[in-house]
């Protein structure tokens, strides 16, 4: 059962205080509010919640608004692929897609950087297969996902909908990370 489990990966995630250490190494001034990253970095989250009609145009709304809130940090081709990926599993496989659906998209910009998706439930459990094949052109995107996230989690049900959340280190390009081209979700 992969309701509410959850997917860890260990590895190293630079902390606010690390960066903030960095950009004064960088030279930013300290202004009356503290230094840029201070300021940036400071003790509130950043954390951005939007809904989006169901319709499959959408998710590319929800991409776009998601990368703009990443653009700069290394991680942004792995927010733009999950993102893409989870928002297009709420059109295919659940209510969402139906009249008055709709799905949410919340991110938190920090360190590691947080991406929820939320849906109308109604036609089964996301499930991350295993093993699978890479190659394939459905059936892994949530493999993908997983392995791409510092941390995952799927909670909810069919009658609640569900919420796939991933952590993501934000200084983590999606490189060659499974030594072969990835392409988003449309
Ligand atoms: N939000 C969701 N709600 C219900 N079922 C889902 C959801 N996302 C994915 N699934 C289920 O998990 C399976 C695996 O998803 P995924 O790896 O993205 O493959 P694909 O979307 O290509 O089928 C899907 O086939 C579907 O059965
Ligand atoms: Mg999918």
């Amino acid at each position: 059962m992969l309701v509410g489990s959850l997917v860890e990966h260990p590895g190293s995630v630079i902390g606010r205080r690390a960066r903030i250490r960095e950009e004064h190494e960088m030279g930013f001034k300290k202004g009356p509010l503290g230094s840029a990253g201070e300021w940036l970095w400071g003790p509130d989250e950043m954390r951005w919640r939007r809904t989006f009609s169901g319709r499959p145009d959408q998710t590319a709304s929800a991409r776009d608004f998601a990368t703009t809130l990443f653009a700069g940090s290394a991680c942004v081709d792995v927010v733009e692929f999950v993102v893409s990926e989870l928002t297009a599993n709420t059109i295919r496989h659940t209510r969402t897609c139906e009249d008055g659906g709709w799905f949410g998209l919340e991110l938190v910009y920090d360190d590691p950087a947080y991406i929820a998706v939320v849906d109308n439930g109604g036609r089964g459990i996301p499930a991350v297969k295993q093993p699978v094949d890479l190659l394939a052109t459905s059936g892994r995107g949530l493999y993908l996902v997983s392995q791409l996230a510092y941390k995952m989690g799927i909670e909810g049900s069919p009658g609640l909908g569900h919420k796939v959340w991933v952590e993501l280190d934000l200084d983590k390009p999606m490189g060659g990370s499974f030594g072969l081209e990835v392409s988003a979700a449309s």
